[in-house]
């Protein structure tokens, strides 16, 4: 079955996730703001849920149209082809938001799309009420410019969440941006992997299951596995296939510290459930006195950011101190992800390579030195 998808994404990452998409074998990949679009089969459907490192979610795109009216919006939703996803005993729930549309208010639109939903499902499984009491399938429709993209997703929570991160500092990065941070830096499977601001260790784990290749997905469960339409064995089959391209990574090693000695007890235990406690050393210690071991490195961090932890000026004072103490070194390439657009000033040095990013609806910037 050929299946159309939209995946919505941090700002900044779509290329990534084109390009792991393209590996995996999805078809027709558009990278645009915020969103990669593909199509595939139910295999393609479970094995980006299990396998993606970069996506938020993974839902299917059951249909687009214009619409500027009401009127429009219902014929639209009552034309789509509803009834190859939802049981007549599923349950779908309704919700989206509308950027630059005629029709804005998100209320009605929910309203209608479900009112027309339940008018396309009558007709086709001849009840005239739906007690919705199967599986959800969450209707998820976003008009953008008045084109309206009517989506079902299929991950439940969203993909960041792998399942290891029971606990968080106070400030923890998002996992999907942190494995993003790790391809930008061409983290390899035989590197010597530094954070030593690493707090609940998100960026390290990430480090470490691409060294393995652990799909970051295959722990945990996602709202399509109930689906009636697509048969259990794909998701055993990817999950499988998942095991299969797992590697070990003998030259890989990791090293965590941070100043807080209650962060790296809740990265050890991350660790631990992410199965990668073995390629991480964790320790308590202040980056000021950071000294590696390893005469090569790569190094990811993600200091204060001045509204969650210290006030900026405090920060940038860190960031002083993080310039001297991450010298210039052969065979070493640092990243450090900051809002702060003085950075580079405080830091002390340009960065060779700067790259926009999102950390949620924070704008960031990774400064990257590797010369
Ligand atoms: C934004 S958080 C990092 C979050 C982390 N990436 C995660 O996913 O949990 C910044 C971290 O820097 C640590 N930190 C602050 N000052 C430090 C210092 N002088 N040396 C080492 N760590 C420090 C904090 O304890 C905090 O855990």
């Amino acid at each position: 079955m050929e299946i159309r998808f939209v995946i919505p994404c941090l700002l900044g990452i779509e290329s990534l996730i084109a390009a792991e998409l393209r590996e995996m074998g999805a078809r027709d990949v558009t990278a645009e703001n915020g969103r990669v679009l593909f199509a595939g089969d139910e295999n393609i459907l479970a094995r980006v849920n299990i396998c993606s490192r970069y996506a938020e979610r993974v839902q299917i795109l059951v249909g687009s149209f214009e619409a500027q009216t009401f009127e429009e919006l219902f014929q639209g939703v009552r034309a789509l082809e509803w009834e190859n996803w939802i049981g007549a005993d599923d349950a779908f729930p309704v919700k989206g938001y509308s950027i630059n549309s005629a029709l804005f208010s998100t209320r009605d639109i929910q309203a209608i799309t479900k009112k027309a939903v339940v008018e396309r499902l009558k007709t086709k499984y001849h009840r005239e009420w739906f007690d919705e009491t199967g599986p959800v399938h969450q209707i998820q429709f976003s008009l953008n410019k008045n084109t309206v993209s009517m989506l079902i997703d299929t991950s439940g929570y969203g993909l960041h969440k792998r399942g290891y991160r029971l606990d968080a500092n106070g400030a923890p990065i998002k996992e999907t941006l942190a494995a993003a941070l790790c391809s930008i830096s061409h983290l390899k499977p035989y590197h010597k992997f530094y954070d030593p601001m690493c707090g609940s260790g998100t960026i390290l784990i990430e480090g470490a299951l691409i060294a393995r290749n652990i799909a970051p997905g295959i722990n945990r469960h996602f709202s399509a596995e109930r689906f009636d339409v697509i048969p259990r064995r794909v998701w055993s089959e990817e999950r499988e296939r998942a095991k299969s391209l797992e590697r070990e990574a003998h030259d890989f090693e990791a090293f965590g510290s941070d100043i807080d000695s209650a962060s790296i007890e809740i990265a050890k235990a991350n660790a631990q459930r992410a199965g990668v406690d073995g390629l991480i050393d964790f320790r308590v210690a202040d980056v000021r006195n950071f000294s590696p071991g390893t005469e090569r490195g790569t190094l990811i961090c993600n200091p204060p950011y001045g509204e969650r932890m210290l006030d900026l000026s405090e920060c940038e004072a860190l960031y002083k101190d993080m310039g001297k103490a991450f010298a210039k070194r052969h065979g070493w390439s640092y990243t450090v992800i900051s809002p702060d657009e003085e950075f580079e000033t405080a830091f002390g040095r340009k960065a060779d390579k700067r790259r926009k990013l999102y950390n949620g609806m924070i704008k960031c910037q990774a400064y990257m030195y590797f010369k």
